[in-house]
């Protein structure tokens, strides 16, 4: 195995929202093309409405990382039936992945038209058999927008997985190390028994709800470890945060 696996973690892109940051996604860009990342997750929220420009736009910006990411949709994106056009520019809405570090699952949980995130009982258990049968050896990583655990600073709670009890029960049990998500515009990782959950903030909306500036997350898994940092767009890396140690087979 390799020595260090860098994971650029982006979310909520927000093309078409009023006042989009589209300078600092720009900034962005250019950052995590320089850190040339082995992998790069955006967790959904790329456009504001789910409308064809706002796609269409969100490809184009996207389709500047390196390398290709791996993106999900979010609940912004599932508005006005954003589906078959998240499709027609991003592919499928289920993601899976696998290279000789990890191994990871996204998923599409929003629904039409609402805001609140849903797994749904059969697919839940599609996702749980796909997790026990991924290799021993690979880092497995759950990638989902809406969050499983409120955030704190993050204002009114609402919108969280609606069963997200039974999510992250099935998670835990089976040894998924890291979990990304989104939706909340604040950066957070929580740490429940051997799993990570590390949410990011917003890339390119105005509501930074309190953060700094619009960022994103790195990071980094060693055979002994994954640790986080948050990255403020246009500013030092923070001091990465040591959040688990591995015991990988
Ligand atoms: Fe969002
Ligand atoms: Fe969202």
């Amino acid at each position: 195995m390799r020595n260090e696996y860098a994971i650029a973690h982006l979310s909520d892109i927000h093309v078409g929202e009023s006042g989009f940051k589209e300078g600092k996604v720009l900034e962005c860009i250019g950052e995590v093309n320089n850190l040339s990342a082995d992998l790069i997750v955006v967790t959904g929220d790329l456009t504001w409405g789910g409308l064809p420009e706002e796609f269409k736009a969100a490809k184009e910006l996207v389709q500047r990382l390196e390398p290709e990411p791996l993106v999900i949709m979010g609940n912004h994106d599932a508005r006005n039936v954003g589906y078959t056009t998240f499709e027609k520019y991003f592919g499928e809405r289920m993601v899976s992945y696998e290279d000789d570090k990890v191994f990871l699952i996204g998923v599409d949980s929003t629904s039409p038209d609402v805001d609140e995130g849903h797994i749904g009982r059969v697919f839940l258990k599609n996702i749980h058999e796909s997790i026990v049968a991924a290799p021993e050896d690979k880092v497995k990583i759950f990638t989902l927008h809406h969050h499983l655990v409120p955030i704190p600073n993050a204002g009114r709670e609402r919108n969280i997985l609606i069963d997200a009890g039974d999510t992250l029960k099935m998670l835990i049990e089976n040894g998924v190390e890291l979990v990304l998500s989104g939706h909340r515009h604040v950066s957070w990782t929580w740490e429940i028994e051997n799993t990570a959950i590390v949410h990011a903030g917003t890339v390119g909306s105005p509501r930074i709800r309190g953060m700094a500036s619009q960022n994103y997350s790195i990071i980094r898994i060693t055979d002994e470890s994954i640790s986080v940092s948050l990255k403020l767009i246009g500013e030092p890396e923070r001091k990465a945060r040591r959040i688990k140690r591995l015991n990988l087979d």
